[in-house]
């Protein structure tokens, strides 16, 4: 293995992510785009090291430990091997995962509370908050729920109105209850320990504009500096699963005071068990890199409160941030009633993760910009350029070398075939730059132009017409090791991305692991192995298998929609059928068998606005309508072009059936029904709600 005359020593990590919910392809936009760079900088010799951990602390891991009936602590064992399975599955290869619920985090948090609090930078200060006298408990914000104190819708959350998006604290709510036990909260005082972050403004300030941040990240934090640092409240009150704050009697340090604590603890357990040097990677003037890779929700913590921490405590501090922007499924916010808020878990049940690591990598850059996971654009990627493009440059080449020249590659190369190679090989800086920038997309870009090249190059030698003509071999030999051996560069390229493939590809070459600058010189006079396909084709019926899997209800459990319902009685779906083929109505259909309330219940009608509506020019009976129902839009096609114009119905209020599961159809996927009376065609009439029924309010 070829190591750089000066190894650079780098720690990475990623967010760690909440012990209380399962891993989902969000949460992946940062443990791929960061499994990326450490498998990069390992490929080119660095000393890097990537560690993680759960994230274990807080109320509502607390309480959802409850609920289970069971204690925080097997919660979080049953969350740490859940996460590590699907990190796992994705090819995820941290150095070590930790948990903050660890004695190396109770140390270092203790280590650097004290030296903050002996420097002077801990103060104390009674607040006044909601507390549940039932649940004898305090409650944070998330924990209160109550009717908007700007538009009066009910059931919100302690600090913010999910209808008008106003922002409150939780003692504006109207009529406020616990959300714990249900009971009415009363304001009570306590005292509570604030990190001066006041005192570190100067600080901050040069540290921000140090070059450690993304400009867009920078500039936010500029407007935050500006409008004066407050202290933090890093202080909560019995009962809390975290650790005691020393010196104080039931006061336990807020979650957010050792989550990042838990970066440093990782990496102490991994010093033991790797040998490594914990104080030269953090002391005050390491000369050790150390990045954190986070999502942009969290930058306060990692970009104020981190740093000052590490200073104030006689720490390094980080030398970047790196901050990325959140997912988004097909333009839009992940919905459980879409069926795209999809778990890990449940994307490992039915494609290949490979496939998205390639697609995330071809969508990052180094911008907070949020990035949308198309599905129909995903499987078109994947296959052509995966499939169609990387791939199929080894499949078209390899037989010819197995079976015509016992499997060796040629052992020299002609000059026009070397100047070929050497154009594939001196693209490395330029491609070890971008990766080293996180322009992962740009990269990918470069990779597939020059799978283009070599795809032309097989084209245009056409090596299966030289295998059937007389005294071609050396030239065959020569076209089919150039297959190979740019196949060889562009997997080597791409190995950062595609750890599983590229790994398969190695055993194929009959090589080692891929370094990066093994590809400086071809592969000659080298025998290889026989082809296996390396991946198969992404199918959209998979993808639809897992967004079926996927989907819930706004409640708890999925209605089936009619067509697919094989849980119903087989008598019901007689009668249904029987009142269709019913003719002779008048337009009145005869009456649905009696249902009971609780069957009732299970659907979902929400007021709906309709804020677009487009005729869809392939289909004569739909319309494709976008509802905006409150919390999020939802796209629906309804057979009603007979009956309406698509713009008179712009700005129309109607009742949707919010939880039906989505249904794909040839234009995009449904997600929901339109109400409307009449026998249909022309004669059909969608339900308009009374004045003043508001979007997302439920029909019941
Ligand atoms: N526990 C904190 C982080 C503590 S770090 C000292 C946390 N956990 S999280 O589970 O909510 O998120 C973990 C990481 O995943 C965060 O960086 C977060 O931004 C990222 N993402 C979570 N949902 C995401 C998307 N939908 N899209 C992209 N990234 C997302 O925050
Ligand atoms: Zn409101």
């Amino acid at each position: 293995m070829s190591t750089p005359a000066s190894p650079r020593k780098i720690l990475i990590t990623s967010a760690l992510p909440y012990a209380n919910g399962p891993i989902h392809l969000g949460h992946l936009v940062e443990y791929i785009q960061t499994d990326i760079w450490s498998r990069f900088q390992k490929m080119r010799g660095h000393e890097c090291t990537y560690v993680c951990a759960d994230d274990a602390h807080g109320t509502p891991i607390m309480l959802r430990a409850e609920a289970e009936g069971i204690t925080p602590e097997q919660l979080i064992a049953k969350s740490s091997e859940e996460h590590q399975a699907d990190f796992a599955g994705f090819n995820i290869a941290f150095d070590h995962y930790h948990s903050t619920h660890s004695d190396e985090n109770r140390e270092f948090a203790a280590l650097i509370y004290n030296r903050l609090k002996e420097k002077g930078y801990i103060s104390r200060k009674s607040i006044s908050q909601y507390y549940d006298p039932e649940k004898e408990m305090f409650l944070p914000d998330r924990f209160v729920k109550g009717t908007c104190p700007k538009c009066g819708t009910e059931d919100q959350y302690g600090d913010n109105c999910e209808a008008c998006g106003a922002t409150y604290s939780p003692t504006e709510l109207v009529n406020p209850k616990s959300a714990v036990s249900g009971a009415t909260p009363v304001e009570k005082d306590s005292d509570h320990l604030f990190f001066e972050l006041g005192q570190f403004a100067d600080m901050l300030k040069e540290w921000t504009r140090g070059g450690h941040l993304q400009t867009q990240i920078a500039n936010k934090i500029d407007e935050w500096l500006e409008s004066g640092l407050r202290g933090w409240d890093i202080s909560r009150d019995a009962p809390y699963f975290g650790f005691e704050i020393p010196g104080e009697k039931d006061k336990f340090f807020y979650v957010w005071l050792d989550a990042p604590i838990g970066y440093m603890s990782s990496f102490k357990a991994y010093c033991e068990k790797s040998g490594l040097n914990f104080d030269e990677y953090w002391q005050k003037d390491s000369k050790a890199e150390l990045y954190h890779f986070i999502g942009k929700d969290i930058i306060n913590f990692h970009a104020l409160f981190w740093p000052a921490m590490l200073s104030g405590a006689d720490f390094r501090t980080p030398d970047a941030v790196y901050a990325h922007g959140f997912l988004t499924v097909d333009g839009q916010k992940m919905s459980k009633s879409r069926g795209t808020f999809i778990m890990a878990k449940t994307y490992l049940e039915h494609l290949n993760p490979e496939y998205l690591r390639y697609y995330f990598a071809a969508k990052l850059t180094s911008r907070i910009d949020d990035i949308d996971l198309n599905l129909e654009d995903f499987a078109q990627r994947v296959n052509s350029d995966l499939v169609g493009k990387v791939v199929n440059i080894a499949s078209r080449t390899a037989g010819f070398i197995v079976k015509k020249f016992d499997g060796k590659l040629a052992t020299n190369l002609s000059a026009d075939a070397q100047a070929l190679y050497n154009e594939f090989a001196a693209k490395s800086d330029e491609i070890a730059e971008l990766y080293e920038h996180r322009e992962y997309g740009h990269a990918m870009r470069e990779i597939m132009a020059l799978a283009d090249k070599a795809n032309e190059y097989i084209a245009e030698t056409a090596p299966w017409v030289l295998a059937k003509e007389e005294g071609k071999e050396a030239e065959l030999h020569e076209v089919a090791s150039m297959g190979i051996n740019l196949f060889r560069v562009l997997m080597s390229y791409l190995a950062p991305v595609l750890p599983k493939t590229s790994q398969d590809a190695w055993a194929f070459l009959n090589l080692e692991n891929p370094v990066w600058d093994d590809v400086k010189s071809p592969l000659l006079d080298h025998e290889i192995t026989k082809f296996k396909a390396l991946m198969t084709r992404l199918e959209m019926p998979a993808i639809e298998k897992m967004v079926e899997a996927s989907a819930q209800s706004l409640g708890t459990k999925s209605v089936p929609d009619g067509k697919k319902d094989d849980t119903k009685p087989k008598k019901q779906k007689v009668k249904a059928e029987k009142n269709m083929s019913n003719d002779n109505n008048n337009g009145f259909d005869a009456l649905a068998e009696t249902i009971s309330i609780d069957d009732f219940a299970k659907i979902d009608l929400r007021i709906a606005k309709i804020v677009n509506a487009e005729a869809v020019p392939e289909a004569d009976k739909l319309i494709k309508l976008t509802l905006d129902i409150g919390f999020e839009q939802r796209q629906v096609f309804a057979g009603i072009k007979a009956a309406y114009n698509p713009e008179d119905l712009i700005g129309k209020q109607t009742v949707m059936v919010a939880n039906l599961a989505p249904r794909k159809m040839r234009f995009g996927i449904s997600e929901g029904m339109v109400l409307a009376a009449g026998p249909g065609g022309s004669d059909l009439y969608i339900l308009n709600p009374d004045d003043g029924a508001k979007p997302g309010m439920r029909v019941k």
